[in-house]
């Protein structure tokens, strides 16, 4: 059986991608919401009702997990999906905590980029307060790199002035760590890396992710011989369009040469 992808858009292959790695025998399937991306700039009852809607038409295709790789919708939805249905659904999350921890003690905050409404999220928050005892977090919505992936543009001379921009009001020089929490902004680190100090390093959740679905898999006993075949649906129609499918697989290309 295959293991179900869900993202707002093209987001989530940055996800997919690690599990390529870690899973490179499983097959999947890879489900982008483009009807109704951004997720980021709607309100949780909409964004809510769409994550419902492709997550049973992922479950109808007979999926063995569900990866949920995008952070706004597991801020929202994860848990009522673990109720929903029997097979495990993993979700992907800022990975604030390991940025603390590597700073702890050593005078560098951590700056969190993500959607709006991640951001305000309860499930945020509530881990901000839990984790972050010495206000050494800041976090920055930068919607337009959602924007910028979707529409693949990913120049950096158009992305670092937008980026420049965005980011002018932070001292940068005060941070340590980046966390990447929002699946589309990995395609950018390069730019990133032009507007940061170089000793800045850059984490996101989508290897934690990766391994998170492995052990389940290990643990369940649910390990295919799988040949790391996709599938693409983009809000429930099958993509056959063979240029397009080359541009999902050029992501890939794109993200060996980051990582
Ligand atoms: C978006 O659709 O705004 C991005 C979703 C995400 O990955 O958080």
């Amino acid at each position: 059986m295959r293991i179900g992808f869900f993202d707002s858009g093209i987001g989530g292959l940055t996800v997919l991608h690690q599990a390529l790695r870690f899973l490179p025998h499983e097959d999947y399937l890879f489900y982008a919401d483009t009807l109704h991306v951004p997720y980021g700039e709607k309100t949780k009852d909409e964004v809510r009702a769409y994550i419902l809607d492709a997550a049973d038409f992922i479950a109808g295709q007979k999926v063995k997990a569900l990866v949920i790789a995008c952070n706004t919708a597991t801020s929202i939805v994860i848990e009522e999906l673990r109720t929903r249905y029997d097979f495990p659904v993993i979700g992907i999350e800022p990975a604030v905590k390991p940025a603390i921890e590597r700073w702890a003690g050593k005078q560098k905050k951590v700056l969190v980029l993500a959607t709006n409404l991640t951001l305000k999220e309860k499930k945020y928050n509530d881990l901000i307060q839990r984790i972050d005892q010495g206000e050494s977090v800041d976090s920055l919505a930068l919607p337009g790199l959602v924007q910028f992936a979707e529409n693949f543009e990913f120049d950096e001379e158009k992305v670092v002035p937008y980026l420049e921009k965005e980011l002018s009001r932070f001292d940068l020089k005060q941070y340590g760590t980046v966390v990447l929490g929002c699946t589309h902004f990995p395609y950018f680190e390069n730019s990133l890396r032009r507007v940061f100090p170089k000793e800045v390093d850059f984490i996101s959740g989508s290897i934690g992710t990766a391994k998170h679905l492995r052990r389940i898999l290990e643990l369940k006993n649910q390990m295919d011989q799988g040949t790391g075949d996709i599938i693409f649906f983009k809000s429930g129609v099958k993509v056959e369009d063979p240029l397009l499918l080359a541009n999902y697989h050029s992501l890939f290309e794109v993200l060996d040469k980051l990582s």
